[in-house]
Order: structure tokens, then C-alpha cells, then sequence
């Protein structure tokens, strides 16, 4: 059976001051259409029904993320006691899908909480495809490969060997065998592999047998797993949470990427038969919403004069006045305003570190 599994726990951080500790990125409303989060959960139409999801996030979101999710059902939603990034997340949803649901050949289909991916009906014919893909190769890892326009620093990078099979449909993706996976590249390598024209962008959605991801990780993350197995063990007992709050944060965190990915044979990449974006920061949304003939992306309610290449977002009827602005992110919410200069985005970060160092 089909496990659409969400991974919610990131924390969205160049969104500031939209997205905040308690509401960050996927938690939000930056497209039309709904939260991230929510728009994530409709993308899975009728894959799988909504008792069977799994979404694995940061336990002080977990309420927030039921109200947002109100068709699954509280179960579903999984409340990690620390943050220990993708690996562990991927690793305890195999357990929770394997022993604790009892599904012994679940497939999941892991995917990121905060994308925008459009049609939904490619989106689901893809995940479709690499179900079919593994019940023929049971231990197929299933990528999909966006393909690059720009040597990006931030993403995984997938090079694409032989074709699995000559597509002979049009409704079947071009899939191929990997060569190699490589996470967050140098500028220069990205360069390369931009160039060869052989790679993809890792879109960081995956589809494979519970058993595979888990054989894998006892290869090469055995302390984590062996953590994550004590945490399943418990699960439904009265030791849960205990148990839970002690093993994983127990566990040295690191991204399924860098953990599994870089290091596995049998990873095949469907070149994605869908729209993509990672909405990273500001600008990226700004490319994705559209500009105005002065080149400014507007959310909420704005008067400008001699205003271009500007994003301003503004909420609860605020109107924000911008005149002889260029090239700035204005950014109000009740109890923090961000001014900026376009290029300074990055330095968000920082200014959030700052201010949790404070808080
Ligand atoms: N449950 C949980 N716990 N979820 C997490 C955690 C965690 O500790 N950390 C991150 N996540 C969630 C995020 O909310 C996001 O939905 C997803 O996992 C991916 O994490 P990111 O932190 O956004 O990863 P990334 O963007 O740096 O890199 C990944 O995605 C790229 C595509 O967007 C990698 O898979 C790259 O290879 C890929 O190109
Ligand atoms: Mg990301």
C-alpha cells in the first residue's frame, strides 16, 4: 500500500517575519490556494485516503498542523522532540508504516511540506509511475529530476545514467537509472553539472519500499536506526513519549541527502512530468507570483509611487506606502516589519539567529 508521508518540521526561516517559530513556511499562505501544508495534503488526491498520510513535524507545530489538516485524522500528525532533520523523520515514518501500522511491503511516498508543484494530476500520475517502477524493481529508491536552469547551491543534483525503458506513452515520464548523488554542491561543481546537461535538481521527493529505506539505513546510519527502533518498540505503551523524548534526541541529525542518498546503488530518477518550485525566500515568490509593469510583486493592501522591482506583502488591511523605493522586500505582520534591500535577502537568516539568540 501507498504511505504519503509529509515532512513538516523545517523551519522556513528566510520567510521571516511572515514565518515565525510557531507558523513557519509550510505552515503559511504564500500562493493562492491555501496553507503549504494543506495544499501538499490535497496535492495527494486520491493516491492514498487521508488516515493512511503520515505528516512528521516539530512537536511544538503539531497542534497548529491538526487545525490546519482537519481531515486526518490527530494520529496522523507526529511530533518530533527535537529537530534531527530529514534522515531521522524518514526514518522513524518507515517504522511507524512497517511495525507499528503492520503494512510489512508499504511503499512510501515521502515528500516535502512547503513546495509548489503544479498540475496535481501530473504530480499524482508521477507517483503513480514509481509505484508500477517498484513493484518491478522492489528495491528501486524513486527520485524526481527537475531540470536545472541555474547552477544552485541549495539543492541536491541527480546524474542520470541509461534509460530505465523507452517511454513509449506520453503519459509515462522519461525514467532513468543514477549515477550519482550528490547534495548541495560547490557554485563551481554546480556550474559542471549544469553544463553537461546530465543532471537534475533533486526535488526531495522519494517513493520506495519502507523495507529498502530501512535496509539502507541500517547500512549506514545503524546508531540512529537502532535509536529509532527503540521509539517504535514503544510506541502505543505508556513509555511513548519517554521513550520518544530520550532516543531522538539521542540521534545526531543529518538530512536523508547526505545520510542515505549520496551512498545508494538502485536510485532511478523519473524526470518530474510537473511544475516544481522550492519556495526559498522572497524573491522566489516574487518570481512565482508574478510582477506588475513596474516589476513589483504586491500581496495586502499598498499604494506606491516611484516604486520598482519590489516585493511588499502586508496583512490584517495594514496598508503599507512605499515611495522612491527600488529593489526592496517590505514586509509587515502585527509585530514585526522587515525593510530590506533585495540584496541583502540572505542576511534574514542571520537576523533570525540573532533574534533567537535573544529570545
Ligand atoms: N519532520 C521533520 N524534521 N521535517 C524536517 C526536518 C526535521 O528535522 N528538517 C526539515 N524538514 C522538512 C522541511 O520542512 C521540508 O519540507 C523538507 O523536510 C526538506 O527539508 P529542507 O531543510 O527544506 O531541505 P533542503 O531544501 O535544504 O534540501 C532538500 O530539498 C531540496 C529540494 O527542495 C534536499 O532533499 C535537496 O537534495 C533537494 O534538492
Ligand atoms: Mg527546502
Amino acid at each position: 500500500m501507498l504511505h504519503p508521508i509529509i515532512m513538516a518540521g523545517g523551519s522556513g526561516t528566510r520567510f521571516w517575519p511572515a514565518s515565525r517559530r510557531q507558523t513557519p513556511k509550510q505552515m503559511l499562505s504564500l500562493v493562492p490556494g491555501g496553507t503549504m501544508i494543506a495544499q501538499t495534503v490535497e496535492r495527494l488526491g486520491d493516491l492514498a485516503p487521508p488516515e493512511r498520510c503520515l505528516v512528521v513535524t516539530n512537536e511544538r507545530l503539531v497542534d497548529g498542523i491538526r487545525e490546519l489538516l482537519p481531515q486526518l485524522p490527530a494520529s496522523a500528525v507526529v511530533g518530533e522532540p527535537a529537530k534531527r532533520d530529514t534522515a531521522p523523520c524518514i526514518g522513524l515514518a518507515a517504522l511507524l508504516v512497517t511495525k507499528v501500522a503492520g503494512d510489512a511491503d508499504a511503499i512510501m511516498a515521502v515528500m516535502p511540506a512547503d513546495h509548489v508543484i503544479t498540475p496535481v494530476d501530473a504530480f499524482q500520475t508521477a507517483i503513480r509511475q514509481a509505484v508500477d517502477l517498484i513493484e518491478s524493481n522492489p528495491q528501486a529508491i524513486v527520485t524526481y529530476g527537475i531540470k536545472p536552469t541555474y547552477p544552485a547551491e541549495i539543492f541536491g543534483y541527480i546524474h542520470r545514467d541509461v534509460p530505465m525503458s523507452l517511454s513509449t506513452s506520453e503519459e509515462i515520464a522519461p525514467s532513468y537509472h543514477v549515477k550519482e548523488f550528490r547534495e548541495k554542491p560547490n557554485a563551481a561543481t554546480a556550474e559542471d553539472y549544469v553544463e553537461s546537461g546530465e543532471y537534475y535538481w533533486n526535488s526531495g521527493i522519494f517513493v520506495w519500499r519502507a523495507s529498502t529505506i530501512l535496509e539502507a539505513l541500517a547500512e549506514h546510519q545503524p546508531q540512529m536506526l537502532a535509536h529509532l527502533e527503540k521509539i517504535a518498540d514503544a510506541w502505543g505503551t505508556d513509555q511513548q513519549q519517554e521513550v520518544f523524548e530520550r532516543e531522538f534526541t539521542a540521534i545526531e541529525g543529518i538530512s536523508i541527502d547526505y545520510a542515505v542518498m549520496e551512498h545508494a546503488t538502485d536510485v532511478v530518477v523519473i524526470e518530474a512530468p510537473f511544475e516544481w518550485d522550492d519556495l526559498g525566500g522572497w524573491q522566489s515568490l516574487s518570481r512565482r507570483l508574478g510582477t506588475d509593469d513596474d516589476g513589483n510583486t504586491i500581496v495586502g493592501k499598498h499604494l506606491g509611487l516611484d516604486t520598482t522591482g519590489t516585493i511588499v506583502r502586508s496583512s490584517d488591511d495594514h496598508l503599507i506606502v512605499t515611495l522612491g523605493l527600488e529593489d526592496c522586500i517590505v514586509v509587515h505582520t502585527p509585530d514585526a516589519t522587515l525593510v530590506a534591500n533585495k540584496h541583502h535577502e540572505e542576511s534574514i537568516r542571520k537576523i533570525v539567529k540573532e533574534l533567537e539568540s535573544k529570545a
